[in-house]
């Protein structure tokens, strides 16, 4: 029995409907307005020239993985105009598309050709040399005589996805010259030149700030279907601007503490040192006394807010801080974000200038109308990571807080005395350098900003009494271990699989037996293939392409009994060897940031079987294949499975707004219910290290706090819903795409502690996500992947993740590091490590893990603990499905 769960193909079911217009709403608050001389919000009939590549050529999301298949996509040209606003450059826009056309012909033929017939050889080529549109025509005088207003809008649009970083270079950080040439006509013709951001990351904002009639910029970003809309509401003041950046813009690339050494930059793609330490993003600039063009947590609006703070006290263990916020404007609503930082006193460790610790945001305020806020923040969360010590430390001397709307206007509310030094908690020291790691030091730098944490504020209060309670010790091994009184010879001689064949799962979920019990009576070669996704065995079911890309479960054949196949085109899966002879379902899963990528549009013989590839779901592989992929042949039939598209992570981050994220996340669980998906292979919590990094756009943010903040909030959303689970993303340090499968990122214990493990913790301890992916790079030498003391000592025994592990696609497959110093990492490993799930699964995984277990590299038990995980999630998942 096959479930397919495609809809009637050209029908919109109400659900898709709703979904676009919530998520226009929430995209539309996550727009950062980062300039506004007088001129926005534009008043309805406004006639305007619009120009830039993104005016018509809007980009939706980011490439690969987190791309998306909406049904409805609008641009912002048809935004600005559905909201009333008459652009008058249409001839100029006309001229442009042909332009464009042909640039896009042109680079998709390419990719074509270099694929020479294999699609997949295809889709490599495109992710390591996305498209990156050049040719622009130059605005004449005859196009600014013909539009015949005073108000031009210019709109610059970037893209970039999975497999490469972005360029410091023309077109991609920069602007290109015709980009610039062009702007500079615009603001020599016209009163006022309007500048929109359809990027998903930082670009260079130097020449743009320096135009003599700029009037606004904003970043409208990209938030799939409802792109041009969201931007239009902001323009028109439908939606008063409220977003706030996540990250750092700085005033030019080289300000950033990494720009010679991150990826590509210093040419070694094989090791990546992170000398910057705990500096990354405002910790730098704020600490190293470097003004950005704008900071972290900066956003305009159209109104004005007061921050008032009323009272800083320690209730237990719990930083409270009571803050008024009035909108003190008289023209519009709006909603503000309080941002609270604190200044920990330096010691025997170096502090950055100052660190977000918590954040709270009002509804929506009339003119004239206030809210009181309180942001609590547990006294824990200001420890530092000690590695002398081997735990989270608070240090004597005072914790000044501070108050405001961005981390460039914050006022001193109160600081927070301590006598002596705290162990908040105490670990076990994990991830060892090897080396000694040179870093960033900000002792001896006097700048302004760091004399002012100096400066004691006049409220002090003393917390010395309550903080004798937040002493723990983790010392335990073996979480999520099955009991194990098998006998593991019985089981390699292949008996115990053989003698308790009868055991079904259903015996557990019907509490005849324990899951243990269950377990051991697996053999090896079912714990393997349990083990190893899908492995587009085709006698197996076919799943082409699954290698790289969610790209499978399309072709298979027929299961026979009472479990179904399920088969969702687009997505990958588990094992489905397992369902007839043990009644295990195989569990979907698909990606991504930004929505559900599935195959839009499939095509089903008179046999059942499915004749689209899986491919289909990822952006750009319908240009590839270049013709109507859907045949549509007599008894054929036609399924629609088009999902919502999100805005990018980093834009609903800048919304701030954990309610939103939540709400995200309830879309996704609906949606994955309707297509039967069981995993979302998101969020994605890397931290934003350097602009560069060609999957920023899927990342919340420079911060930790922010990153698990809004990754708990949308888990939580899509896992309120009964069988879906959320996978969080890529654990850890994949902050750079170029050679991610073979990258060494050397790093210290503390900044990968304080830095890029926090967010995963928070997520974790906030939100019990089901699943976890590791990232494909090395750290400290060792692959994520095979990372024990990543995934079981801190993941699983000191946050209490009590999910499945997953690897990132491809990353034990040896063929693809062959060109690099580090080798893959190993099935065996793996398992070892604590990571249960080998993804996407091949034939060489099967044959890998088979022969490590034989040769006893893996031991059964270790092997039984994966399978048992494994099995825990699917049972949680898929249960009202398959029983
Ligand atoms: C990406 C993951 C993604 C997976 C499945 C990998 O290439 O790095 O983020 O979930 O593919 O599509």
């Amino acid at each position: 029995m096959n479930r397919y769960y495609g809809l009637k193909a050209g029908v919109v079911p109400p659900q898709e409907k709703e979904h676009f217009k919530l998520v226009r709403d929430i995209a539309a608050r996550g727009i950062v307005l980062l300039e506004n001389h007088g001129i926005l919000p534009l008043a309805k009939g406004s006639r305007i020239a619009l120009y830039g590549y993104g005016a018509r050529n809007t980009v939706y999301c980011g490439l690969g993985a987190a791309s998306i298949n909406c049904r409805e996509f609008v641009s912002i040209e048809e935004g600005l105009e559905r909201a009333g606003l008459a652009v008058t450059s249409g001839d100029y826009l006309d001229r442009y598309e042909a332009i464009m056309r042909q640039e896009e012909d042109a680079y998709y033929t390419n990719i074509r050709e270099a694929g020479g017939g294999d699609l997949l050889k295809g889709v490599l080529k495109m992710y390591a040399e996305p498209f990156v549109p050049s040719a622009q025509p130059l605005i004449t005088e005859d196009d600014v005589r013909r539009a015949d207003t005073e108000t031009a809008v210019f709109v610059i649009s970037r893209n970039s996805g999975e497999g490469a970083d972005r360029r410091y270079a023309r077109g991609d950080y920069l602007l290109l010259d015709a980009e610039k040439e062009n702007l500079r006509i615009l603001s020599e013709n016209f009163k006022h030149l309007i500048v929109l951001l359809n990027v998903g990351g930082v670009i260079d904002t130097s020449y743009i700030r320096s135009l003599p009639h700029l009037s606004a910029l904003v970043l409208t970003g990209q938030s799939g279907g409802t792109t041009g809309l969201a931007a239009a509401d902001v323009l028109t003041g439908r939606v008063t601007p409220e977003g706030k950046l996540t990250a750092t813009w700085a005033e030019k690339y080289e300000d950033y503490p990494n720009a010679e050494s991150y990826g590509a930059m210093n040419g070694n793609l094989d090791d990546e040192w992170y000398t910057e330490g705990i500096y990354t993003g405002y910790r730098y600039f704020d600490s190293f006394g470097i003004t950005p063009a704008y900071p972290f947590g900066y956003g305009m609006s159209y109104t004005d807010f007061r921050i008032q703070t009323e009272a800083v006290t320690i209730k237990e263990e719990q930083l409270v801080t009571a803050v008024t916020v009035t909108n003190t404007g008289s023209g519009f609503s709006g909603r503000e974000v309080v941002q609270l930082y604190v200044s920990a006193p330096g010691g025997e460790l170096e502090k950055p200038y100052q660190e977000l610790k918590g954040y709270a945001k009002t509804k929506l305020l009339q003119p004239g109308e206030a809210q009181k806020l309180e942001i609590t923040v547990s006294l824990r969360n200001l420890a530092s990571y000690s590695e002398k010590d081997s735990a989270w430390i608070l240090e004597p001397g005072i914790y000044t807080v501070r108050v405001g709307n961005s981390s460039r206007n914050t006022r001193t509310a109160a600081g927070i005395k301590l006598e002596r030094k705290i162990i908040t908690e105490q670990c076990k020291r994990l991830f060892s350098p090897g080396c000694e790691m040179e870093e960033f030091s900000a002792k001896g730098t006097s700048f302004p900003r760091m004399e002012e944490k100096e400066t004691l504020p006049e409220n002090i209060i003393s917390f010395e009494r309550t903080m004798e309670t937040l002493y723990h010790i983790y010392d335990t091994e073996g979480v999520g271990a099955a009991k194990g009184d098998g006998s593991a010879e019985d089981c390699l001689a292949g008996n115990c699989g053989d003698s308790k064949a009868a055991l079904h799962l259903k015996d557990v979920v019907e509490g005849h037996i324990s899951l243990d019990a269950f377990v051991e009576s697996l053999s090896v070669k079912e714990m393997v293939s349990l083990c190893v996704g899908n492995t587009g065995d085709a006698e197996n079911g076919g799943n082409e392409g699954g290698a790289i890309v969610c790209a499978g479960s399309g072709d298979a054949p027929a299961v026979n009994g009472e479990i179904p196949l399920s088969i969702v085109p687009g997505a990958c899966d588990t094992t489905r060897e397992l369902i007839e002879s043990r009644g295990i379902p195989n569990l979907n899963m698909a990606d991504g940031g930004s929505g559900l990528r599935l195959v839009p549009e499939y095509e089903m013989d008179e046999n059942g079987k499915v004749l689209t590839s899986g491919l289909l779901s990822i952006h750009g592989v319908d240009r590839i294949i270049g013709k109507d992929y859907i045949q549509d042949r007599k008894n054929h039939r036609v399924f629609d499975q088009y999902t919502t598209g999100l805005p990018v992570a980093v834009q609903l981050a800048q919304t701030w707004d954990r309610q939103l994220c939540r709400k995200c996340g309830e879309i996704e669980g609906k949606e994955m219910r309707t297509f039967g998906v069981r995993l979302w292979l998101a969020p994605s919590m890397n931290i934003h290290r350097n602009p560069l990094c060609g999957r920023n756009f899927e990342y919340y943010s420079e911060d930790p706090v922010v990153t698990g903040e809004c990754a708990a909030a949308v888990i939580n959303g899509l896992q309120s819903l009964r069988g879906t689970g959320a996978t969080i993303k890529h654990l850890a340090c994949n902050n750079q795409e170029d050679n991610r499968g073979a990258n060494n990122v050397h790093v210290s214990e503390r900044a990968l502690r304080e830095i890029y493990l926090k967010g995963y913790e928070i997520a974790v301890k906030q939100a019990r996500p089901k699943a976890m992916m590791t990232s494909l790079n090395l750290i400290n030498g060792i692959h994520a992947a095979n990372n024990h003391d990543l995934l079981t000592r801190a993941a699983r025994i000191e946050w209490g993740f009590d999910g499945m592990v997953m690897t990132d696609w491809g990353t034990t497959s040896q063929s693809e590091n062959h060109l690099h110093k580090y080798a893959a990492s190993t099935c065996a490993g793996c398992i070892h490590a604590g990571n249960d799930l080998i993804m996407p699964g091949s034939m060489e995984d099967i044959r890998n893990l088979t022969s490590s277990v034989e040769n006893g590299e893996v031991n059964i038990e270790e092997l039984r603990r994966c399978a048992k995980r494994i099995l825990h999630t699917i049972m949680s998942l898929c249960i009202q499905e398959a029983f």
